[in-house]
């Protein structure tokens, strides 16, 4: 089989390259990446010369530059590529409507007119929108994106829908929780709150740091794009989440901890406008149906992950150079 896979230089990209790699060396995988500040081909440095790999740079919203890959012949699309953070967003709304909805939608046309077999698109649990205090988010959940990010997956997705009932482009998507794990971009919670930590500097928490997140970490994602993408049928949606359940105030805690830092480190900062109060996740639907059930337990992944961006501070400061330090100042001021 041969797969394209956008979005392959990010976090949860690279992850899911390597699984691919090590699980079925004869399929060849082409990672098409623009590198934007979130794409790091440092990620993958390990599998860069595997003879079934290969890389090309290319922003999935440019169909002069992807057509040619798919004029070669592609089996199958995992489509990651995407702008993937929610503060982001909220600064430059533009962008990832570009990148979510308008690279989609070429993504979606190429495999149509190429005649690909399998079209996953990686979405995420934040298109249903937020919950309260009980209740969990089913395939069935109406869509109530609430940020400009969310809002723009919510399109992709309506996107793909479209080219299975009109086109019957083989499809699926599916919608993820919160990863975790190695390899993630340090504006997100985790490794924001491990690198602020190690250099004794405030963790910004937003509002009471009560919203609550279903943890996953990234490779038992990754197992679960694999089974979609060889057995999910065709034009079906899959919820992917663990039952990991935690406010942003105890993920904190528990990286204090593990660091032997203070909790006085915490300051509570000026809410996420829009901020979405309770993620949670029912996965039934792709347990019984593929068989799908995450190896990893929250308590002891969360621990070795914080233990992995401790034993690569290297790879956080290259890492944080480029636009990082401009972001980092409009977000969160001096503070
Ligand atoms: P990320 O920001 O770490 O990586 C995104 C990658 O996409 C980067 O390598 C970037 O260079 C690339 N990219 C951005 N715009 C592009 C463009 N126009 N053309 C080509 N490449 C482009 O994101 P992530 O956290 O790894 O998320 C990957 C996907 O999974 C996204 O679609 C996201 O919506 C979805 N998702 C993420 C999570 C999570 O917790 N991180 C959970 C559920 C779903
Ligand atoms: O649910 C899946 C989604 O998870 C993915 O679709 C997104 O791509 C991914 O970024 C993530 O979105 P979140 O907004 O949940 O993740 P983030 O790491 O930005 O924030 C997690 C929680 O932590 C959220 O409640 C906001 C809070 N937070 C975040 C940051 C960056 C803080 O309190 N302080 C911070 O500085």
């Amino acid at each position: 089989m041969k797969v394209v896979v956008t979005g392959g230089a990010g976090f949860i990209g690279s992850n899911f390259i390597r699984y691919m790699l090590a699980h079925y060396p004869q399929d060849e995988v082409i990672n098409v990446d623009a590198l934007t500040y979130a794409g790091n081909p440092e990620n993958l440095a390990d599998v860069e010369s595997h003879p079934a790999y290969r890389f090309v740079k290319a922003d999935i919203a440019d169909r002069t530059a992807i057509e040619p890959l798919f004029a070669e012949g592609v089996d199958a699309v995992v489509n990651l590529a995407a702008e993937s953070h929610v503060d982001r967003s909220i600064m430059q709304p533009d962008l990832f409507v570009r990148t979510n909805v308008l690279g989609t939608q070429t993504l979606l046309e190429l495999s149509r007119q190429y005649g690909v077999r399998k079209f996953v698109q990686v979405s995420t649990d934040e298109v249903y929108g937020t919950l309260g205090d009980t209740g969990l988010f089913t395939e069935h959940t109406p869509l109530r994106p609430n940020s400009p990010y969310s809002a723009s997956k919510a399109g992709a997705d309506l996107l793909v829908r479209a080219y299975y009932e009109t086109y019957g482009l083989p499809v699926n998507i599916t919608r993820c929780s919160n990863n975790y794990g190695p390899y993630q971009f340090p504006e997100k919670l985790i490794p924001l709150m491990i690198h602020n930590a190690l250099q004794d500097k405030p963790l910004p928490v937003y509002g009471d740091g009560l919203n609550v997140r279903d943890w996953l970490y990234v490779e038992d994602h990754c197992r679960a794009l694999d089974l979609v993408l060889r057995q999910g049928r065709d034009g079906e949606v899959y919820n992917i989440g663990g039952h990991n359940e935690r406010n942003n105030l105890q993920v904190v805690r528990t990286i204090l901890a593990e660091l032997n830092k203070p909790e006085s480190l915490i300051r509570f900062v000026a809410d996420r406008p829009g901020h979405d109060r309770r993620y949670a996740i029912d996965a039934s639907k792709i347990r019984k149906e593929l068989g799908w059930t995450p190896q990893y337990d929250y308590e002891s992944g969360i621990r070795a992950t914080i233990r992995w961006y401790r034993d690569h501070t290297e790879w956080m400061e290259r890492v944080i150079s480029g636009d990082y330090r401009q972001y980092m100042a409009k977000q969160y001021g001096d503070r």
